[in-house]
């Protein structure tokens, strides 16, 4: 086991602005000998999460990662060794695995390491049926609280959570508005996932295009950008609108924060209702959402796009890739097969 060769990205610096490569440094290192309770881990595929940007930086829900340690990544592979009697050599896992080839993972702790679900493909069990559908399936529903009829608006609406949400309002039988950027992006929503209208806020006036799609308000704003975009939806809350706060991508490269929205008081004038949520909350509840989601997707009621970038020495550029909404779909890096 010592003779395998762990290539590796080590955190170098702390990033300022869009991640480079530069802010790593590659390694190739010894696989160390297992504990009692460790796994080992080879890696198959990264997941891209935009919140690896705040990993880097700062104390989240997470501590960041220290300078010099492996970047921490979640992901899937298949189990070399085990000293942990829960899981056994070949098995398909996914967890924390980092950016690197092979993964010693403390197998006990809570979360750290799941069996891949059966006859689940790696792609989908990183996106549409992990963490990505879980988020949108327990934001839309449990936090915005989103019902038959509704209008919800979601932003961010192409990327991997937002393209669940999207889809997900639609079954549900409400009336589902997208923001994305780009006209090609805004036509796979309304052509390919059967959205009732979608917004370009790069090319079109949001709070325009707002008023016209959403004659009667907004009932349930999912955000995953935050700034303008979150503001010009606060414009448009209809009474006692929810405003599900998942994500805040256009801020993440910010040194500091930004002046706040300028609508926020019609949260008060609305009786609306903002409230923001962290996945990892919802996973004792996981098979609340996979079941019907997993029924979804073999219906063909759900979409499951993802975007595969080959080679771990791609893993920088691939997380660089949400921040340039260059990814289509979910972001994963294939590192083996
Ligand atoms: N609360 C939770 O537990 C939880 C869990 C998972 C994810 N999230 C959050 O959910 C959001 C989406 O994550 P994801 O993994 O699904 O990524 P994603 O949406 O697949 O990719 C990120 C997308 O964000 C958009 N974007 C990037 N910079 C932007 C900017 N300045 N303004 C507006 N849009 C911008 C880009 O799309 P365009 O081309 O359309 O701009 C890009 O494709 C993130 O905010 C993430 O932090 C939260």
């Amino acid at each position: 086991m010592t003779a395998l060769v762990n290539r590796q990205w080590l955190l170098a610096r702390r990033p300022s602005g869009l991640v480079s490569e530069a802010d790593f440094k590659w390694n190739e290192a010894a696989v160390p000998e297992l504990a009692d309770g460790q796994v080992l881990v080879r890696t198959l595929c990264l997941s891209c999460d935009p919140t690896q940007r705040g990993w880097m930086s700062i104390d989240t829900y997470l501590p960041k990662v220290e300078l010099g340690e492996v970047m921490r990544s979640s992901g899937a592979g298949r189990v070399v060794a085990s000293k942990h009697p829960a899981f056994a050599a070949g098995q398909l896992v996914q967890g924390l695995v980092g950016w690197q080839d092979y993964a010693v993972v403390a197998a006990g702790k809570p979360g750290a390491l799941m069996p891949l679900p059966p006859g689940v493909p790696i792609e989908t069990a990183l996106g549409a049926l992990g963490i990505t559908g879980i988020t949108a399936y327990f934001g839309l529903i449990d936090v915005g609280k989103a019902k038959p009829g509704e209008t919800v608006v979601v932003s961010g609406a192409a990327g991997a959570t937002g393209s669940m949400v999207a889809q997900i309002g639609k079954i549900l039988g409400c009336r589902v508005v997208g923001i994305a950027g780009g006209a090609d992006k805004c036509r796979y929503l309304t052509t390919e996932l059967g959205l009732d209208a979608a917004i370009d806020y790069k090319s079109e006036d949001l709070a325009e295009r707002l008023g016209e799609t959403c004659p009667k308000g907004i009932d349930v704003y999912f955000d995953n950008v935050g700034g303008d975009i979150l503001d010009a939806a606060l414009g448009k809350l209809a009474m006692r609108g929810r405003v599900v706060i998942c994500g805040a991508i256009s801020r993440y490269n910010e040194a500091a924060p930004g002046p706040g929205p300028k609508n926020y008081m019609n949260l008060l004038l609305k009786r609306g209702r903002m409230e923001g949520f962290i996945v990892l909350d919802y996973l004792p509840r996981v098979a609340e959402a996979i079941l019907p989601m997993a029924g979804w997707l073999a219906q063909g009621k759900l979409k499951d796009r993802v975007d595969v970038q080959v080679g771990l020495e791609r893993a920088p550029a691939a997380l660089a890739r949400l921040f340039l909404g260059q990814n289509e779909g979910k972001q994963l890096v294939r590192v083996a097969e």
